[in-house]
C-alpha cells in the first residue's frame, strides 16, 4: 500500500489493502482499463450515470484518453491493483477554459468483491495529494446518487460538502432520484 489513512481500518482490512498498489495509468493499462469499466456497468443498479450500452470507446479512444490526462495539469487517471488486476479506477477531469481550470470533476468505481476494505478512500486520498500538488486545481466537484449511502459516507469522510441536490435529476429504470452535488476545496 503506497499511501491512504489506514488507521482506522479493521486488522482483515489492513492485511487486504497491503496487496494493493495505486498509480496513474498509463496507455498500456486500456485495454484492462475498459474491460474493468465494462464489468463494473454491468452491475444492475449500480449508482453511475453511464449504463452498459453508453460506454463505446475503444481501445484507441482509451489510450488517447489515458495519454491525453498524463499531459494535462488538472486531470489524471488513477487505478489500484492487485496482483496486476485492476480493481478500482478514480479519474479527474479539469476544466477546459481558464475560468474553470483550478476545477476538477472526480468520478471512481472499486470493483464489486474490494468494496469496504479501504481501496475507495485510498484512491480518493491519492486523488487529493495529486490535486494539491498540481498548484492549479483548487476544487474537487463531483454528483452522487442520493441514495448511494457508502459513497456519501466516503466523500463526506474525506471532507466534501454537499453543495446541492437536483432533484429527479436520474431516470433509472422508470425510477426518478435525487442527485446531489459535492464539492471539496482544497485551501
Ligand atoms: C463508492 C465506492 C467507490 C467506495 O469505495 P470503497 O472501496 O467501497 O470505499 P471504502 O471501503 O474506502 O469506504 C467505504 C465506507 O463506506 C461505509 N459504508 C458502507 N456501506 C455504507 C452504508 N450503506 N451507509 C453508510 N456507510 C457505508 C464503509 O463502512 C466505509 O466507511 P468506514 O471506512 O468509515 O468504515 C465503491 O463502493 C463503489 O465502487 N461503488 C459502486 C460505484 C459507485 O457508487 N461509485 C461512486 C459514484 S459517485
Amino acid at each position: 500500500m503506497e499511501a491512504g489513512k489506514q488507521g482506522c481500518l479493521p486488522y482483515d482490512a489492513r492485511v487486504a489493502m497491503s496487496q494493493v498498489t495505486i498509480r496513474k495509468a498509463v496507455p498500456d493499462d486500456a485495454e484492462r482499463l475498459l474491460a474493468y469499466f465494462r464489468q463494473v456497468l454491468e452491475e444492475p443498479d449500480i449508482d453511475l450515470l453511464t449504463s452498459p450500452g453508453e460506454f463505446n470507446y475503444t481501445i484507441d479512444d482509451e489510450r488517447k484518453l489515458v495519454d491525453e490526462r498524463a499531459r494535462s495539469d488538472n486531470s489524471v487517471f488513477l487505478l489500484a491493483e492487485v496482483d496486476g488486476q485492476i480493481i478500482g479506477l478514480l479519474g479527474c477531469e479539469g476544466g477546459k477554459r481558464r475560468k474553470v481550470r483550478h476545477v476538477t470533476v472526480l468520478g471512481m468505481s472499486v470493483r464489486k468483491d474490494w468494496r469496504d476494505r479501504g481501496v475507495g478512500k485510498a484512491l480518493m486520498a491519492h486523488a487529493i495529494n495529486w490535486a494539491k500538488s498540481t498548484g492549479v486545481v483548487k476544487r474537487i466537484e463531483l454528483s452522487v446518487f442520493a441514495r448511494n449511502a457508502r459513497a456519501l459516507h466516503l466523500y463526506e469522510q474525506c471532507g466534501f460538502v454537499i453543495e446541492g441536490r437536483r432533484r429527479r435529476a436520474i431516470c433509472q429504470n422508470g425510477e426518478y432520484l435525487d442527485l446531489l452535488e459535492m464539492g471539496l476545496l482544497l485551501d
